[in-house]
């Protein structure tokens, strides 16, 4: 490997949150962080570089994203998903949850239904209820070893509720599915019959596992695909999320027209200077180093899948097929949540986000983010086995 992925950085004191809140909210101090979808990895070499060659000019003024910005963008979706994006289809924003919000005042009205498939990344229902929409749930199918869309109960709750617009997690986080073309196109078809606009969020688009192929939405058969507004951002690939650059692809040009109307009255207008710096450079230079990060991140699964099912096989692991967050389900101990999370807490002394937060179906589980040195991995595989064997 030319990169290494097992150097351990004190993130402690420098005000990120999966560190510092821990200490700050009086937790015990050897509480091992693996909650918020950070990576406690160092960027990419030539990132790190070029933020420091910008450092050091000294003048940090207004700045603009130029033609080779554009280019990197279009450039990293052709050769990782044969997505041919073309430059003005890019809107700029200051981070994804951001862009899902705009989406949400862009397309529909207050009253109006938005749908989406839980469990899910919690800020999802937040867009939704705090710009006061209906929220309406759609809850994933729990098969044996992984989950699948419920396109009946889907198409049931979009005529009953009217729905206009849905949001989608491709890869879903917190259970870890890539979303496949044949899934991908009857959501499509479905959408199409009854107008709802597809917003979809790819950020966790670069992790994928060995076996699954990660199919960005706009590039789908179906006509409906071209409607999309897909939300993208090297934020969580390249660790930057402290950068807030975000890319909202969106090919149709009156959606396109909308969108940046609600922007522009939020006065939003994208990344400043280190954000726009980071993703070209990230983009232009990174693709040897997502490649080694994701070989580092299946030997962590692997591993930990492994250790769960030798020590702990009553803790049972979704199919991790995208993303490094990694659904752990805990049913068969039978605890409440309450209990649950303060056994991972007070004595396994790990802090995880807790199932609930996800919404419907996420009681009894907790996700884990696993991407963190190998040796984090062994410790809290141990600390998980001393409390729950
Ligand atoms: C599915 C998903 N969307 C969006 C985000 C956050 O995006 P941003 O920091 O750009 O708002 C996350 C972070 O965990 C996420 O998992």
């Amino acid at each position: 490997m030319k990169y290494n992925f097992d150097k351990i950085i004190d993130r402690k004191h420098t005000s990120c949150i999966k560190w510092d809140i821990p200490l700050e909210g009086g937790m015990p101090n050897d509480v091992l962080p693996m909650w918020v979808a950070d990576m406690d990895f160092e960027t990419v070499p030539e990132v790190k570089e070029r933020l420091l060659e910008v450092a050091a000019h000294g003048i940090y003024g207004y700045t603009g994203r130029d033609d080779a910005y554009y280019q990197a963008v279009c450039d990293w979706f052709a050769s990782r998903f044969s997505w041919k994006i073309e430059k003005n289809w890019i809107v700029s924003t200051t981070g994804v949850v951001l862009a899902l919000a705009a989406a949400v005042r862009a397309f529909t009205k207050e009253g109006d239904a938005v749908l989406i498939q839980q469990p899910v990344y919690y800020p999802f229902s937040n867009v939704v209820t705090r710009n006061n929409r209906k929220l309406v749930v759609s809850q994933l199918k729990e098969c044996s070893a992984h989950y699948e869309m419920d396109f009946v109960d889907l198409e049931t709750k979009i005529q009953e509720h009217q729905v206009k617009m849905m949001i989608l997690c491709n890869p879903h986080n917190p259970i870890g599915r890539v979303w496949t073309r044949e899934e991908l196109e009857r959501l499509a078809e479905i959408c199409s019959k009854y107008q709802v606009q597809i917003v979809a969020d790819e950020i966790h688009c670069d992790f994928i596992r060995p076996g699954f192929t990660h199919v960005p939405f706009a590039t789908l058969q179906h006509p409906w695909s071209k409607q999309a507004v897909v939300c993208t951002a090297p934020s969580k690939t390249f660790n930057l999320a402290g950068l807030q650059a975000s890319n909202i692809i969106i090919p149709d040009e009156a959606i396109r027209r909308a969108y940046t109307t609600e922007l522009n009255a939020m006065a939003s207008f994208g990344a400043g200077l280190f954000g726009i710096e980071a993703c070209k450079t990230a983009y232009q230079t990174g693709a040897e180093w997502v490649d080694e990060l994701n070989a580092y991140i299946d030997g962590n699964y692997q591993y930990l899948k492994a250790y769960l099912e030798e020590y702990l096989p009553k803790v049972k692991a979704a199919e991790l097929q995208g993303t490094y967050l990694l659904w752990l389900d805990f049913r068969a101990y039978g605890f409440s949540d309450k209990e649950l999370s303060q056994k991972m807490l007070q004595e396994a002394k790990i802090w995880l986000d807790d199932g609930t937060m996800f919404g419907a179906g996420g009681s009894g589980f907790m996700r884990v983010n696993i991407a963190a040195p190998r040796v984090y991995i062994e410790r809290a595989a141990g600390q998980l086995r001393k409390t729950f064997e």
